[in-house]
């Protein structure tokens, strides 16, 4: 037989679903990875979905998604973000953020193109930047996870075409204070590229901090591609729900692509979202709190075992380092589920300067995180 896709076969399978698999078949196994609220969707998102499917909404839908869930999108990016996005021409539903990331890799890049971003970053960036044929540049990050302005701006090429930052971020936690965005907006602007940034954690922000959306700050709407989802603050990632707020020229540029490659996204699912949107974020509050109670455990119980571990600002993931163990994160991460039963995710797999490190995900309940810390101790005095 003929040889399949290189740039697919070349890349590796996601560890984050390979754990998955394993936690699926134990049920010893106390998962820190993956990815999901464990929280249920609200009501109204579920009877939205519902009541469309009774009513035999089971058609295709509009590719850019159904006029009135555009126009609540509208009001969202106006109230919570100061995005001033026209739903007739700069918003597009996608299947969740990661459609979403794949429009945006597919209508702004050209082969031998360059983008920037600091590493450790949400993996998925690494992928379609091979599969887009993106030259991808990481610049390390500080030891705190901020961002390393100075190098970001000495990355610069002729061929740089965009910038790309996730705040709050998986998997550090970090979150851009104002000043930072600010620093990152300059040199966007200073050297004309686009910036895209991904705000699908922009509700999960820990000791006051606030989100800024970049499209909101002067002159960056025509810039800057605003990526969400449903999926974190719904609790909702199987709705495969997400959008991109943009301009014209890059909506309708998506647009053609979405045609002709997923032709729209699941029309009564659309519905749940729009009721998800008519909601008051008060039902979050509690959420949130119950977030920082467990991001407060994983914190400090860590701390106390001696790893080197920065207190995450956002979303809802822990980074440790373990240099003084000596042994990379790959075999920590393995070798953790074989005695322990406990799933986390190694280091290596959110880029180059990250091999020693951990990726905890402490959107789990309480006790099991207090379980999975215990058996963390425990594996870590044997070493
Ligand atoms: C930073 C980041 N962007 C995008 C996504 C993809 O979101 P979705 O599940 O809506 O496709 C994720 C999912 O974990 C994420 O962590």
């Amino acid at each position: 037989m003929k040889e399949l896709s290189k740039k697919i076969i070349n890349s590796p399978k996601s560890k984050i679903r390979e754990l998955f698999d394993l936690a699926a078949g134990r049920s010893d196994v106390i998962s820190l990875g993956i990815g999901q609220p464990d929280f249920s969707t609200p009501q109204p998102a579920i009877e939205g979905a519902i009541n469309a499917l009774k009513k035999k909404i089971t058609y295709y839908a509009p590719t850019k998604g159904i006029p009135e869930l555009l126009q609540q999108l509208e009001i969202k990016l106006k109230d919570k973000n100061k995005i001033n996005a026209k739903w007739e021409e700069n918003i597009l539903l996608s299947n969740g953020g990661s459609q979403a990331l794949n429009l945006t890799f597919a209508s702004i890049f050209n082969p031998g193109d360059e983008l920037v971003i600091s590493s450790p970053n949400f993996i998925s960036y690494f992928y379609l930047s091979a599969f887009f044929d993106v030259k991808l540049v990481e610049i390390e990050r500080k030891s705190d996870f901020s961002p390393d302005i100075e190098k970001l701006k000495d990355s610069i090429t002729p061929k740089t075409k965009a910038i790309l930052i996730n705040s709050p971020n998986n998997p550090t936690g970090y979150s851009l204070n104002r000043n930072e965005l600010e620093e990152i907006v300059d040199i966007v602007k200073t050297h004309d590229l686009y910036l895209i940034s991904d705000e699908v954690y922009e509700n999960y922000l820990y000791d006051g901090s606030k989100h800024t959306s970049p499209a909101s700050l002067k002159d960056m709407f025509e810039r800057t591609i605003t990526l969400n989802a449903m999926s974190k603050l719904y609790s909702a990632t199987g709705f495969r729900l997400g959008y991109i707020a943009a301009n014209k020229e890059i909506i309708e540029t998506m647009e053609k692509y979405h045609q002709y490659t997923v032709a729209g996204t699941n029309h009564p699912a659309q519905y749940g979202f729009l009721e998800a949107l008519k909601m008051d974020n008060g039902f979050f509050d509690e959420i949130l709190r119950s977030f920082d109670k467990r991001r407060l455990l994983v914190y400090n119980r860590l701390k106390e075992m001696n790893f080197e571990v920065v207190k995450p600002k956002g979303a809802f993931y822990i980074m440790p380092r373990i240099k003084e163990y000596n042994i990379t994160g790959a075999e920590f991460s393995e070798r953790i589920m074989r005695d322990q039963a406990v799933a986390i995710v190694p280091g290596n797999i959110f880029g180059s300067f990250s091999e020693s490190m951990l990726r905890m995900s402490y959107a789990t309940k309480l006790e099991k995180l207090e379980e999975a810390m215990n058996r963390i101790e425990k594996f870590v005095r044997k070493l």
